[in-house]
């Protein structure tokens, strides 16, 4: 009898991963690291578009993928390339520790493995910046490996089709489950990426386009009305707010004094204003100078810069001086050359408030640049 169940649960597998395979077959979207139909991807595509989609929209990933592999078509040339080049290119993906992991990755790629991608999961989870799901991303879509990358658009269509009511994150072992059984032997690559496309155009977070899904009469929540309710998530915990002072330290060439954050860590090796460090308590303007980069005038601007990260807000207020001279750690850039250094959203919204409220030769200058 449990023969026969598994029989028939394995057969209903086999009919659904066909159903899927058949409609990704008319439906695919035309993305720019796919190869085309009956192809094999380049692993070098496949694993750098991973990399920058992690986290990211497929809509903002497109433009990067293109200029990388324009600039870089290789893992040589992007092990070749100097850390700054990529992580200048990176700016605007976020997250700047996966740029950095990516060199990283494409540097022992190169240099130990003949710029050959392992074929396995667990040689390419050896690799830096390739976590399980990137593993099973690329062994499945690079390699026609039978590996189930469980994003989240996998665990959305698991937890509808088998109307799984456990909140995520508890649910995450359970949907994983589901989606590995799912999993066909024939062309695991595509169906990884048909549960993706499904994911993203018909079993969408909001308003599930039920009429149109290959899987509709699978789908145990549209049975019980309740797919667009799935998956359901437990509530999550506020985000803690920090408080950070900026020093925004102008020359009167109309340099400014910028530092590199250390290579470890949040925005690691991207370029900012100096500030103190973030911390839950506001800071009094007497505590915030004893982390000033050097000792002048400073007087506070008005407003602050709000950002949000994962774990926590922050809220920064600025102080700005004008300084002659040599003493400070650090880097003046001209206003004009803030475009080309790695500065991450949060800086460049730094330099936006200060551009627009500091008084002065320099707000005359070049507030409408
Ligand atoms: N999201 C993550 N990886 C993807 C891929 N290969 N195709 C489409 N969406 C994705």
């Amino acid at each position: 009898m449990a023969a026969m169940l598994q029989t028939d649960s394995e057969s209903r597998a086999r009919e659904m991963a066909e159903a899927l395979l058949a409609w990704y077959d008319r439906h695919r979207r035309d993305l720019p690291w796919r190869a085309p139909p009956g192809r094999r991807a380049e692993p070098y595509c496949v694993w750098l578009s991973e990399i920058m989609l992690q986290q990211t929209t497929v809509a903002t990933v497109g433009p990067y993928f293109r200029a990388f592999l324009d600039r870089w078509p290789s893992v040589e040339a992007l092990a070749a390339a100097p850390l700054d080049d990529v992580l200048h290119a990176w700016q605007g993906l976020g997250y700047y520790a996966r740029a950095r992991n990516l060199h990283r990755c494409a540097g022992v790629v190169a240099a130990t493995l003949d710029g050959r991608f392992p074929e396995t999961e667990a040689g390419l989870r050896e690799l830096p910046g390739i976590g399980p799901y990137t593993a099973a991303a690329i062994a499945a879509i690079a390699f026609d490996l039978p590996a189930t990358p469980v994003d989240g658009n996998f665990e959305r269509v698991m937890a509808r089709l088998h109307a799984v009511a456990t909140p995520l994150p508890d649910a995450k072992p359970e949907l994983a489950r589901l989606a590995r059984a799912l999993t066909p032997a024939a062309r695991p690559g595509d169906h990884a990426q048909a549960t993706m496309d499904l994911g993203a155009t018909i079993c969408r977070p909001k308003t599930p386009l039920c009429g149109r899904c290959p899987l509709a009469s699978h789908c145990r929540g549209r049975a019980e009305g309740i797919a667009g309710d799935l998956p359901r998530r437990k509530p999550k915990a506020a985000r803690p707010l920090r408080h950070g002072v900026v020093f925004w330290l102008t020359r009167g060439d109309g340099a400014v004094l910028l530092r590199r954050r250390p290579y470890s860590g949040l925005l690691g090796g991207m370029m900012e204003v100096p500030s103190t460090d973030w911390r839950e308590a506001p800071w009094s303007h007497g505590e915030a100078l004893a982390s000033a980069p050097v000792a002048a005038g400073w007087q506070p601007l008005p407003g602050v810069v709000e950002h949000g990260f994962t774990h926590f807000r922050l809220r920064l207020e600025l102080l700005t001086a004008r300084f002659e001279g040599a003493g400070p750690d650090g880097t003046w850039c001209g206003i004009d050359d803030l475009g080309g250094q790695a500065l991450p959203t949060l800086s460049k919204k730094v330099i936006r408030h200060a551009l627009d409220t500091e008084p002065g030769p320099l707000f005359q200058k070049h507030h409408n640049a």
